[in-house]
């Protein structure tokens, strides 16, 4: 069967902030959120709001309510049980409990790998624990490719490396990293491999079981929903950790979420699965003997090749400016980036290219976004880092039209 073109009028007709006719393009800092999140969400909260854990009927069904989101959460990435769902208030909070739990039983000489691509917040919490004599190696990118070698890789790990922990897609140059390939050589090595997916996970499925991963965190505001996070982990290694809420609390996941995970948002998060479903359900009327899992990966799969056809256009736009230079992969390709497209400009600072955008309603930016590692490397300090556009699904090549016919009059 021919794969469909994603039906864009039907995807925008779910997100009520787009009628706004604002372009927004800096959704790798934030993506719109979704009617049915909103929906799930005010349903919960009209009529569920009451603590969990009661014995009367509106507790019970508060708690149906969120371990039916939570189970949906555990379909989307496949996760063996939905145990292995934390949910928390952000990933830089998923990060810095991973790291103080995880580490608790970690002796002064044990080794981290963390890379020099990653956002602060997957950077921080093991930098910290040098202070208790944990030593962080920093696997670096080939400064010409903007790639990460394997044999690199191979060189700084060690008997005493405890943990490999890394970007999936960075989220300024868009470049996939090959994490399968990443989660072999880091288990031949006897290490656990933790994974930062928020800049991969609004425009991939996500298979945590296909990867191999142990640790996998993303960020839901980030994948059309609101401000929450998700940390996945492999149960017995979730069960191992030592717990940072109350004492008594030594379950899973509850005693990685302190103060309790947000019940509102995590119901709200079912809001994306019901998206996807309908999202299938449009473009494939006939494929009805489907389950679900099937049906997040085909609407993803429109979503992949939207965004590739997007990312050319724009890619394509930027190569015939002899003073732009575009960072990292140098094409749309599928197989190698998202829609998260780098770029500079040989004499003009990044800032006065978005300033000269932002007028026309269209929603870019730049800076350092805090991948401060990554733009120090890249010598863009002086410029205020790249310039920053990041398309998702529901962009359209029109808009995409409109940020070249702007660009092109001044660059
Ligand atoms: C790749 C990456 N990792 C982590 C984060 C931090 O996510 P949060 O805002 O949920 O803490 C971001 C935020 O921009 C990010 O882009």
């Amino acid at each position: 069967m021919n794969t469909p073109q994603l039906d864009l009028n039907f995807v925008r007709s779910y997100f009520p902030a787009l009628k706004s006719g604002f372009v927004y393009m800096d959704n790798a800092g934030g993506s719109q959120t979704l009617k049915p999140v909103v929906d799930r969400l005010s349903e919960y909260l009209l009529n569920y709001d009451v603590q969990h854990g009661a014995s009367y009927e509106i507790s019970r069904l508060a708690v149906e309510k969120v371990d039916y989101a939570t189970n949906e959460m555990a379909k989307l990435i496949n996760a063996n049980d939905p145990k292995e769902i934390v949910m928390g208030h952000s990933s830089t909070m998923m990060f810095r409990i991973l790291s103080l739990t995880i580490s608790k039983n970690w002796e002064a000489g044990d080794e981290v790998i963390t890379t020099n691509s990653e956002h602060e917040s997957n950077c921080s919490p093991w930098m910290d624990l040098q202070e208790r004599g944990i030593v962080v190696k920093i696997w670096k990118v080939n400064p010409d490719s903007l790639e990460f070698e394997i044999e690199d890789l191979k060189k700084l790990l060690s008997p005493k490396t405890k943990l490999v922990t890394m970007v999936h897609a960075s989220n300024i140059l868009g470049t996939i990293n090959p994490i399968a390939e990443v989660a072999k050589v880091v288990h031949q090595g006897g290490a656990l491999l933790c994974v930062d997916g928020v800049a991969l996970a609004p425009h991939r499925l996500v298979d945590v079981q296909a990867l191999d991963v142990d640790f996998y965190v993303f960020s839901c505001y980030k994948v059309y929903g609101p401000h929450c996070s998700l940390m996945y982990g492999k149960l017995h290694l979730l069960e191992a950790l030592a717990g940072i809420n109350h004492y008594f609390i030594n379950e899973v996941p509850y005693k990685l979420q302190p103060g309790n995970r947000n019940f509102e948002l995590t119901y709200s998060m079912a809001g994306l699965t019901d998206y996807l479903k309908e999202v299938h359900d449009h473009h494939y009327p006939n494929d009805t003997k489907i389950d679900d899992q099937e049906k997040f990966q085909k609407s993803f799969d429109l979503f992949t090749a939207h965004e590739e056809l997007l990312a050319n256009r724009f890619i394509d736009f930027l190569k015939t400016k002899k003073s732009i230079t575009l960072l990292g992969v140098q094409s749309g390709d599928r197989k190698k980036r998202v829609p998260t497209i780098a770029f500079h400009h040989a004499s003009l600072k990044s800032e006065a290219i978005v300033k000269q955008v932002d007028p026309h309603r269209i929603g870019i930016r730049f800076g350092d976004f805090y991948a401060k590692k990554l733009v120090q490397s890249l010598n863009l300090e002086a410029k205020g880092g790249p310039v920053r556009v990041s398309f998702v699904h529901y962009n359209t090549l029109e808009e995409v039209d409109r940020l070249i016919g702007v660009l092109d009059k001044f660059l």
